[in-house]
């Protein structure tokens, strides 16, 4: 007999490729209104925020400034509560305005310590841009700015959002049962 094939651990879709880009253009719109006359410099949480970062830089002015940084605190589709890669986060941030962008805002903890981080170095302002907002109890307070999409407290992947690494490329954002996942495990 043959084996069973595992089922997709890929659910329905949440959000579709064209109300994303039509929603990434709406923020590009307010957020150009609002640093109108003040140079901005995005700061942009990798690898998760890369093709939102994309989306939104090529649709709001040529002067913006950007920087990526590299920090990571889940592992599978758990936060392991402890943020890795921020001693490597420098740059010259002296009286600059700053626009934290990442792609989910989960228990808060990634946001709330990049943002104070930035503050250390001496940015003047920093609001916070995420595509995703989980409605879930935070475990420490931040209040993006901008919001993409609110969501449930639902595990998803697509267009940046990864399971170990995998599922990333995909232009819509689809929900994900970790249960019947065969992606290997990455570092
Ligand atoms: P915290 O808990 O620090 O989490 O607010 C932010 C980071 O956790 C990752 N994350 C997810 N990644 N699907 C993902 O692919 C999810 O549902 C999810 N929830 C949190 C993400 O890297 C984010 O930057």
């Amino acid at each position: 007999m043959k084996p069973k094939p595992s089922p997709s651990p890929l659910g329905k879709t949440l959000l579709p490729a064209a109300a994303i880009q039509k929603r990434v253009g709406e923020l590009a719109r307010a957020i150009t209104a609002h640093y109108r006359g003040k140079p901005l410099v995005v700061v942009a949480l990798l690898n998760g925020s890369l093709f939102f970062l994309v989306d939104l830089l090529r649709r709001m002015p040529p002067e913006t400034g950007v920087e990526c940084w590299r920090v990571s605190s889940y592992e599978g589709t758990a936060s392991q509560g402890i943020l890795r890669g921020l001693d490597q986060c420098r740059g010259d941030f002296k009286g600059r305005h700053v626009l934290l962008l990442d792609d989910i805002l989960d228990t808060g903890l990634t946001l709330h310590a990049v943002a104070a981080h930035l503050r250390k170095l001496g940015a003047e302002k920093v609001e916070i841009c995420v595509l995703l907002n989980k409605r879930r109890k935070r475990t420490v307070n931040v209040k993006p700015k901008w919001t993409g999409f609110g969501i449930g407290d639902e595990f998803v992947v697509g267009y940046g959002l990864d399971y170990n690494g995998h599922y990333r490329g995909l232009k819509s954002i689809r929900l994900f049962k970790a249960s019947g996942a065969s992606a290997p495990a990455t570092a």
